[in-house]
């Protein structure tokens, strides 16, 4: 489903050439739960942003079902990342002034899936994440573990081909991260794909497959047997 060929992607910041992702080769299939290790600076981010078609490789091929996405213009980038892809983030992202439905809905907002089948999709994820009761609640009336599972809603609702994750414990103390990743090793159980960013060997405890980077590049990439 995902597949990197020699994948470079380099940076100037004036005379300075960084190399974030050195020669990255991977394949992710469908249904695998990846996390992603490896200290600061070592690559991840970089390595999410090209996953999630945010970033493009400088060098190298980008397969995403099949579809070679490497040199692709902004525009068709942004219907296959709106298509394809959904994003949680460390600090959530959701918008202050709308409330858990329109946070949830926004993915489809300009798309042609009718008001209706928008409904029905939110509804359904609202009860899967566990808030029903809090349907029109804005984000500065939740708990971080509350506003991360209305993030997770919201990276369903376009029934992604795959999650991207960075850090998405990050914020979160130890109880309400495990409630979350509980949440996303339910999510992985009922099919879905998701690959996660995280520091800490814990949460990557709940993914199949550990991939560790260092320098820009893969040190390591072993099959685990999930701890849940
Ligand atoms: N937009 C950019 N412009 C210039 N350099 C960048 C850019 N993005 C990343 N880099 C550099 O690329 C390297 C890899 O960065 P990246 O953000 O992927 O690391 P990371 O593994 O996610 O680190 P962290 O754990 O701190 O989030 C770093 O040296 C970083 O400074
Ligand atoms: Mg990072």
């Amino acid at each position: 489903m995902i597949s990197l060929r020699q994948v470079t992607k380099s940076f100037s910041n004036g005379d300075e050439k960084v190399i974030a992702l050195n020669n990255v080769s991977l394949d992710i299939k469908e249904n695998e739960f990846v996390a992603i290790m490896g200290t600061s600076g070592s690559g991840k981010s970089t390595l999410m942003n090209v996953l999630g078609c945010l970033d493009t490789p400088t060098q190298g091929d980008y397969l995403l079902n099949t579809q070679n996405i490497s040199q692709l213009n902004d525009d068709t980038l942004s219907s296959i990342r709106n298509r394809y892809i959904g994003f949680i983030f460390q600090t959530f992202h959701l918008l202050p002034k709308l409330d858990v439905i329109d946070n949830i809905t926004l993915p489809l907002r300009y798309t042609d899936i009718s008001q209706s089948e928008i409904q029905t999709r939110a509804d359904a994820l609202i009860e899967r994440v566990g808030l029903s009761h809090r349907k029109h609640h804005k984000p500065y009336e939740m708990s971080g573990g509350q506003r991360q599972r209305v993030a997770i809603a919201r990276a369903l609702i376009n029934q992604p081909s795959v999650i991207l994750a960075d850090e998405p414990t990050g914020n979160l103390d130890s109880k309400t991260s495990e409630e979350i990743m509980k949440l996303l090793t339910e999510l992985h159980q009922q099919g879905q794909t998701i690959v996660m960013v995280t520091h800490e060997a814990e949460i990557a405890q709940y993914a199949q497959r550990v991939i560790r980077m260092k320098d820009g590049q893969i040190i390591e990439d072993t099959q685990t047997c999930s701890a849940v």
